[in-house]
């Protein structure tokens, strides 16, 4: 029985900022964000979406009645979490009506919580073919107005069915992980920006790729000949690339040019949205399967996955015959052309709105919200969702 992804989608809030304005505004040279970076836009998340809302949003783009009734495991992915106790998960299963025999959790490990949710959603459903299971990876990462991660800011969230039979991509089995204790990124209850030693953030993403992909080549016996193209975690995009970098001339000529060619597509996406953490390797996903026309039924993918603190992961799957049929390519670009630029002031005073943290109550304004599932406010400490169709 082959097992992986039946659907995938992402979604993104209505606003952005050009990194090159941005750029300015921190008197820095715009090339540095722009092609050091690899970030054009950035995608900014109003007060009336967070995480719960994306992820909500995300998976309203793939769902169909059929899905509703058979999802029986709701996987929430991310790091930047509403609630210390109660999961993402459950908000989202309410709002988006699933059926009620199911099991809801939220999954932490920095950027790699939504890969944990695919490895899990894929015991499950060997154990229970007939169910699909919903993954989310969902997130705002903020790191702060004027420090060295603003660039690499973003919000979004992508949403996958995990199910047998899959119409866009099988997973294979042989994966390969590491975890180790390091401090290159954290974020403390008391903290709504995150802590990072970025130089030393980006040095072990690389170990860990390197650590992971030798580890995989034992166990599988495949090399780098043998793959399409890979997909990384994108914390921004110029990332991805350095990793490749470092493994690229084990593959012939022909390989280096195509696994070189589709990493522009793959990055396309995250570079006019920005980090979204949990979700970054799926859109990354997302954007190659949409934007590569090397691809085709057969070809091999290879994911790599990383969460500081952290966790690496290398997985691969292969693509289904006619793929393409399933994907959301159209509404995709809808929603990248219906966003609007906001100015490096508007952006710097929706960074600084928070939700009151003291019991006390209050309405959003949502009127230029155009998503269908918003955060309309907050009364006795409990955020109010509202699901425009219900
Ligand atoms: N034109 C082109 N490139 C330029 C440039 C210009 N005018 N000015 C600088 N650059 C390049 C630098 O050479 C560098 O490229 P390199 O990394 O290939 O050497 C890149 O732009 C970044 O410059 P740098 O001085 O290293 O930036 P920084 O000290 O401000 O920090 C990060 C960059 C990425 C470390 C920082 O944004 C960060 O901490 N981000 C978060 C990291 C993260 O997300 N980690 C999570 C786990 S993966």
């Amino acid at each position: 029985m082959k097992i992986g992804i039946d659907k995938i989608g992402f979604f993104a809030p209505h606003m952005y900022v050009d990194m090159n304005k941005l750029a300015v505004a921190r008197n820095v040279e715009p090339e540095k964000f722009t092609i050091g970076i690899g970030q054009e836009k950035m995608a900014i998340a109003p007060i009336t979406q967070d995480p719960v809302t994306l992820a909500a949003n995300a998976a309203l783009m793939i769902l169909d009645e059929t899905d509703r009734g058979k999802i029986d495991f709701v996987i929430f992915g991310t790091e930047s979490g509403i609630d210390n106790s109660k999961s993402g998960a459950v908000y989202v299963h309410h709002l988006l009506g699933l059926n009620p025999n199911a099991r809801s959790i939220e999954v932490k490990q920095a950027c790699y919580g939504a890969t944990a949710g695919i490895q899990m959603a894929k015991g499950h459903i060997a154990l229970n073919p007939e169910s699909r299971v919903l993954v989310l990876g969902s997130d705002i990462a903020r790191y702060g107005l004027n420090t060295s991660g603003e660039s690499t800011q973003g919000a979004g969230a992508v949403a996958m069915v995990i199910s047998a039979e899959p119409k866009i991509m099988a997973l294979e089995n042989k994966s390969a992980y590491l975890t180790a204790d390091i401090m290159d990124f954290w974020r403390p209850v008391y903290s709504d920006t995150a802590f990072v030693d970025g130089k030393f953030s980006n040095e072990q993403y690389i170990h860990f790729f390197t650590t992971v992909w030798e580890q995989y080549k034992n166990k599988s016996g495949l090399e780098l000949n043998n793959f399409e193209a890979i997909c990384f975690h994108l914390p921004y995009t110029k990332m991805g690339l350095k990793a490749l970098r470092t493994v690229i001339e084990e593959a012939d000529e022909a390989t280096q040019e195509k696994l070189l060619a589709n990493y522009q597509s793959s990055t396309t996406y995250n570079r006019n949205i920005g980090n979204i953490y949990t979700g970054s390797l799926y859109l990354s996903l997302v954007s190659l399967l949409e934007q590569s026309e090397q691809l085709k039924e057969g070809s091999r993918i290879g994911l790599y996955s990383y969460g500081s603190g952290a966790v690496g992961e290398f997985f691969t799957g292969i693509l289904q015959p006619n793929y393409r049929d399933y994907l959301q390519t159209k509404s995709h670009a809808e929603l990248f052309a219906s966003r609007t630029e906001i100015s490096i002031e508007e952006y710097e005073e929706v960074f600084q709105q928070t939700i009151p943290v003291d019991g006390s109550t209050a309405t959003f304004d949502a009127t230029k919200d155009p998503a269908t599932i918003y955060l309309a406010g907050m009364k006795d400490n409990m955020r109010q969702y509202v699901n425009k169709t219900h």
